[in-house]
């Protein structure tokens, strides 16, 4: 009311501007002060929890600016409104696995659910950049036909470590995967004509005290590892918008480095979209400001008061917050809200449905399959053992959870594909699970759910079950979500239940001639090598949306052959992991109170503990390590099997030596029984001069077509100088160092199938980038100040 009165007596000479009809300058030109505070900042949030200081600021920043959160309810936030001027807000939800917004409203009878897709860790499996599209094309029509502008995803960081609580919502521990799979998804949402944010930029790889960790790591292993998916979509895709992290990269809050922001993201890399922080993220609003991060987000009327100040006491140049502001612009005036697009609330589900469950379907890794187990052929009887056959886990927890409207279980779906299950063991499950569910204290929303532990199943239960059933099913399942890392004792690691029930189960029906299937129902890395020699078969089904019961029985009954494989390493041991003995940081500053309730994930926010966590392995992440220190995983990167075999022919390379670009072609025949698709990955083995180098980089993949008995297909990979160069620090640029080079084609990092070699006859300066992010302390002698 107040700020309308203001706004009029601004305005009461003459019309203002109108976006769309005026120069972006003009309109800029009319804002206040305070409306260009307000305009960088959101108009908050209303879910702290009550009382606190952060609920007073962001209450306010609700009521200061007058405007409701609630267009789209349940979404993350929303940009501020100003009529005068013909600015309208915009929309911005979550996030990677669908559209997070509230299914119900207020007396409304209507529902608003959203698809819920596989995880992004499963996406990545696929190995198929033209299937993500898609499930970017479907994901993009709810945020339209939900009214939303921007969809806050992909999420892309890299798997560093297996304990990353988020590594569900991330793709692989690779960052060529990690690039192609969500330049696909933006290509794909932005089809819709409405926005994407790709996030949490960047090195936020850690949840535990992740506002105020700091990433200590070298400019050559971000370059390389951390950066350089970012680049890939920035580069394929130009996103609307990008996110910034929660996290310091050498000292600095990623939302306040102009290194990152504005030297490697908009000037190495020609960013020309807008970046807003992550919620609440940061802690100086003017360095936000400065540093190029255009939109605070969810906003707080501290954030906007900061920023006032800053101008009048000159700390801000008006004309930064002005820019700042038409970036903003830019985007608002591609948004459908602002185009006036009027949206039906009724994407088609149904059809959505049907991409949720072919991805999922194509995303399952097969990591075991001795005699043919699998495909266990529809009509026989199964007996479903674990919680998660019944209770099925479709995706993690947090802002990368979908409010869907259903998730079909293991054994709703095994039903829909014409088996026939144990029921008296499926009601002994019934009961027990809803006796566990009753005595679990009640999760809030937006949190982690306890695990219930797995029921025992005695020798006598399960020889009694062997002799009625044609095989067993054992599902384990795994959770988590933002604000926690995982655990390596019972997460990690399986717990003596889990170990017991595969072994009781496994025994008593290899006693019968039977066969017995596990099924991973998870969302990041476990340990396997414990009890991976006890059933027939494993299926990794990830968490694999609201179809996930429908798509692992396509998969376990052969109406879709696997062809999904790992886009992350499962090492044998924790201690195996390269980052192991840095995860998940250690804290700097004890001043700072830890919060009253941990598992109240919002108090994160506002008592982080000031941490910091040394990057020591540098480049020798996942595979990188493991092949070039001969570290032997259990499973190794981009491993899985199919219910058929393939054959490599003979591979051609276009050329002996290397002049701008070289082609590799090969053809990849189908020598088994059953129609199935290939994933083709070539990797480089690059000569070491003067830069040491990983054994094998992944360098370009491809998925064949679903190809029958006999059936060949000729793939052909060209491989360019960026390919070729790895990052020097000391020249801030990336080098392509003269020798030769070797390429692997293969189904996996070890299985190499074919190899070749070409030679470059000089080094070669590839490309210079500014120097960024410079990281002025060794890292070793970091890590031993930290360990004292
Ligand atoms: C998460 C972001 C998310 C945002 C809005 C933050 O807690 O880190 O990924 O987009 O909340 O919900």
């Amino acid at each position: 009311m107040f700020i309308g009165f203001l706004a009029f007596l601004h305005v009461s000479c003459s019309a203002p501007p109108k976006l769309g009809k005026s120069s972006i300058k003009d309109v800029i030109d009319a804002m206040t002060l305070e409306e260009k505070a307000y305009f960088v900042t959101g108009t908050g949030m209303d879910m702290a929890s009550p009382g606190s200081k952060a609920s007073e600021e962001r209450t306010a920043g609700a009521l200061v600016v007058g405007q409701s959160p609630k267009l789209v309810p349940g979404a993350a936030g929303t940009t501020y409104e100003i009529a005068r001027l013909g600015i309208p807000a915009m929309v911005l939800a979550d996030g990677p696995a669908g559209l997070r917004i509230s299914p119900r409203r207020e007396n409304d009878s209507a529902t608003y659910y959203c698809t819920a897709f596989p995880v992004s860790t499963l996406l990545a499996s696929t190995w198929d950049p033209e299937l993500a599209y898609k499930v970017g094309q479907a994901m993009g029509n709810e945020v339209l036909e939900y009214g939303a502008d921007v969809l806050l995803g992909p999420a892309m960081n890299i798997h560093r470590n297996p304990l990353c609580g988020r590594n569900f919502e991330y793709y692989s521990e690779d960052p060529l995967i990690t690039g192609r799979i969500a330049a696909s998804i933006v290509n794909g949402v932005e089809s819709q004509g409405v926005g994407t944010s790709i996030k949490h930029f960047a090195g936020n790889n850690t949840e535990t005290n992740r506002n105020a960790l700091d990433t200590i790591v070298s400019e050559r292993a971000l370059r390389e590892i951390y950066l350089e998916g970012f680049r890939i979509a920035v580069e394929e895709a130009q996103p609307w918008t990008v996110m910034s992290s929660y996290n310091l990269i050498n000292g600095v809050f990623t939302s306040e480095s102009h290194d990152l922001l504005a030297k490697v993201l908009r000037n190495d890399w020609g960013f020309s979209g807008l970046v807003m922080s992550d919620w609440f993220g940061g802690a100086d609003a003017v360095a936000q400001m400065k540093a190029g991060n255009e939109l605070l987000m969810p906003g707080t009327v501290a954030q906007a008061n900061a920023i006032i100040r800053g101008v009048k006491e000159g700390k801000l140049d008006v004309a930064q917050l002005d820019r700042n502001i038409e970036r903003i612009l830019n985007i608002i005036v591609q948004t459908p809200r602002f185009k006036g697009y009027k949206h039906s609330n009724k994407p088609d589900l149904k059809a959505h449905a049907t991409v949720a469950r072919t991805t999922a379907s194509e995303g399952m890794v097969l990591l075991k399959n001795d005699k043919g187990a699998l495909p266990l052929f529809s009509g026989r009887k199964l007996a479903a053992f674990g919680n998660t056959s019944y209770d099925i886990i479709s995706g993690g927890t947090g802002s990368g959870d979908v409010n869907e409207a259903y998730s079909v279980s293991l054994v709703d779906g095994l039903k829909n594909a014409g088996y026939t299950l144990d029921e008296e063991l499926q009601a002994a499950y019934g009961l027990y699970i809803n006796e566990a569910k009753a005595k679990q204290p009640k999760a809030r929303d937006f949190m982690p759910k306890a695990r219930i532990k797995e029921m025992t199943v005695s020798a006598p239960i399960a020889s009694k079950t062997a002799g009625a059933a044609d095989a067993a099913l054992i599902t384990i399942g795994r959770s988590s979500g933002e604000f926690f890392d995982r655990k390596v004792e019972g997460d990690f690691n399986f717990t003596p239940e889990e170990i017991g029930m595969i072994k009781v189960v496994s025994d008593a029906f290899h006693a019968k001639g039977k066969k017995s299937i596990v099924v991973l129902n998870i969302g990041g890395v476990v340990e396997t090598s414990t009890w991976s020699r006890m059933p027939d078969a494993i299926l990794l089904a990830w968490q694999g949306g609201q179809e996930s019961g429908n798509s692992i029985a396509d998969v376990l009954s052969g109406k879709v052959n696997p062809s999904g494989k790992l886009a992350s390493t499962f090492p044998i041991r924790y201690e195996d992991v390269p980052s192991s003995k840095n995860f998940p940081g250690v804290v700097v500053d004890h001043s700072k109170t830890a919060p009253a309730d941990p598992a109240d994930g919002m108090s994160a926010f506002q008592n982080p503990k000031a941490s910091r966590i040394v990057y020591e392995e540098g480049i020798y992440v996942g595979y990188r390590y493991y092949e070039t220190f001969g570290v032997k995983p259990a499973y190794e990167f981009g491993y899985g099997l199919s219910y058929t075999s393939f054959e490599f022919g003979k591979l051609t390379l276009s050329a002996q030596s290397f002049a701008g670009e070289i082609t590799a072609t090969l053809d990849v025949k189908n020598v088994g029984k059953a129609a199935g698709k290939e994933v083709v990955q070539v990797y480089l083995a690059a000569p070491t001069k003067q830069l040491e180098k990983p054994a094998v980089e992944l360098k370009s993949f491809c998925k064949t077509r679903l190809l029958n008995p006999g059936e060949s297909q000729t793939l052909s990979f060209v491989l360019k100088l960026h390919q070729l160069a790895s990052f020097d620090p000391a020249a801030s640029s990336w080098i392509a160092e003269a020798g030769r080079y070797e390429v692997k084609i293969g189904a996996s990092s070890r299985d190499i199938r074919q190899t070749g070699s070409f030679i470059l006859d000089k080094d070669l300066i590839v490309k210079q980038e500014s120097s960024a992010l410079v990281l002025k302390e060794k890292i070793n002698e970091l890590k031993r100040r930290d360990l004292k």
